[in-house]
């Protein structure tokens, strides 16, 4: 079977290597010629274990062809998955310029039967709009082919987007024809053979399982960070609350971790896309409205307890930042806590020193030497006034704390993820503060 997947990102280029790993011959297009040249030459754009070696296996097979031409591959295909970016508008909606750009060039340049999947996460009622502009397009030239839509939302998380995609716990297609739901099942049963957890359904309910799911994950990271904040100011423990809840079954403790807010390039966008489409609808999600306000001020919870350390005289200090990316295992920094605590240090008058197994690169291309790129975990921390762990990166577990303590002016450590003991830090002669206890 042939596939072309549009849009090389994140879900694109990962969608596109487990096909091909699968068997699949997989065209990737992107309209970013530079991305395409470095594929060719196994430069990746994007940091995820174990991308890079399978996307230069499969390349090299020929399975997985890199292109910035659809038309070049179109008529070569019977599934075209659209994976391309839906950016927050001005108004927090999802822009569909991208999608409808790629549903109108495929009307432009098709000649026989195609599947057009919606990859990318878009508002119910998208997959309608797709299939009106390829419509449009083939009566623009008066070509009558046969086509279907379908919606098949992704739901890898970066970091892991590899094991999810090859072993999903589900894969929600949304469709509208037989011969669509054969295409679809035909091209996820090797990803399932034991168990197949494909669930078909109808288009719009596919288009808001994304949103809906998304919207619940940012719920749970909100509550929880609530009721830390809460836990702090009654002298309760919200790492006990965690567990004291976690152990019901109905709840359970997955995604119920409190910390510094949610960031990255999906849960911010798409609580917002909810919200709007609600607002489109004559109807205020009140609950996702409070997700969000929660999440933005808890972006601002790390500065406040240095703050209130400091007593508010932050000018000078010299702070140290382990953990740039929104979440380990990724170089992603969109809407990254550490963002906004970067802008709140150097606007308070204190140089940053900052370490990251992976972003580094792209701190720099975002700061353009605003603060110091240090070396390593240690390189960070010489002469700080505080130490504050941002992202929980596996190498910040276990560091030698006598070698960080006597590289520190003062021993303040603010975690912002829970991963430390205090009672270790306090023997170790540090002052700790972590969130909710
Ligand atoms: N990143 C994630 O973790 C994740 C997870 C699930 C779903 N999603 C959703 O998947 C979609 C894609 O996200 P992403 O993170 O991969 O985005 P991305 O920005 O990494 O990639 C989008 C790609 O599309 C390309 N593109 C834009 N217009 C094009 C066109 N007309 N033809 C060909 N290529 C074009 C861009 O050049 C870019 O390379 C979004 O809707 C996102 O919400 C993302």
């Amino acid at each position: 079977m042939k596939i072309a997947i549009v849009g090389t990102g994140y879900v694109g280029l990962v969608t596109g290597t487990c096909f091909a790993e699968m068997g699949t011959e997989v065209y990737c297009v992107d309209v970013d010629r530079q991305k395409i040249e470095n594929l060719k030459q196994g430069i990746m754009p994007i940091y995820e274990p174990g991308l890079e070696e399978m996307v230069n296996r499969n390349h090299q097979s020929g399975r997985l062809i890199f292109t910035t031409d659809l038309k070049d591959c179109i008529n070569d295909i019977e599934v075209l998955f659209s994976a391309v970016g839906t950016p927050p508008d001005e108004d927090g909606s999802a822009d569909l310029k991208y999608v409808l750009e790629v549903a109108r060039e495929v009307g432009r340049t098709m000649n026989h039967y195609l599947l057009v999947v919606t990859k990318s996460t878009v508002p119910v009622g998208t997959a309608q709009k797709v299939k009106q502009a390829i419509a449009e397009e083939l009566a623009l030239r008066g070509a009558d082919i046969e086509f279907d839509i379908a919606s098949n939302p992704e739901f890898l998380k970066e970091g892991a987007a590899i094991k999810d995609f090859m072993s999903p716990d589900r894969v929600v297609v949304g469709i509208e024809s037989e011969r669509a739901e054969k295409l679809m099942s035909k091209l996820y049963r090797p990803f399932l053979l034991n168990n197949f957890r494909v669930i078909f359904m109808d288009v719009p309910s596919a288009e808001m399982t994304k949103y809906a799911a998304n919207a619940m994950l940012a719920t749970r990271i909100s509550f929880i960070n609530d009721i830390a904040n809460l836990c702090e100011i009654v002298g309760a423990d919200v790492n006990m609350v965690r567990k004291g809840i976690g152990s019901d079954a109905r709840i359970g403790s997955r995604f119920l971790y409190p910390g510094c807010g949610y960031g990255g390039s999906c849960f911010p966008k798409d609580v917002k896309a909810l919200i709007q489409t609600g607002r489109q609808n004559g109807y205020a999600l009140r609950l996702l409205q409070a997700v969000e306000e929660v999440n933005e001020d808890q972006k601002g919870i790390l500065f406040r307890k240095l703050e209130k350390h400091y007593d508010g005289k932050l000018q000078g200090l010299h702070v140290a930042l382990w953990g740039l990316a929104f979440k380990p295992e990724t170089d992603d920094m969109r809407e990254a806590p550490s963002l906004v605590l970067i802008e709140k240090l150097l606007a308070a008058g204190c140089t940053v020193r900052a370490y990251d197994p992976i972003a580094m690169q792209e701190a720099e291309r975002r700061y353009d030497g605003r603060f110091y790129y240090a070396k390593d975990i240690y390189d960070a921390v010489v002469d700080a006034d505080a130490l504050i762990l941002v992202t929980e990166w596996k190498e910040f577990r276990l560091p030698s704390w006598p070698a960080v303590r006597k590289l520190m002016n003062t021993p303040l450590l603010l975690d912002g993820r829970n991963i430390y003991e205090a009672a270790e830090l306090e023997e170790n002669g540090f002052i700790y503060h972590c969130i909710g206890r």
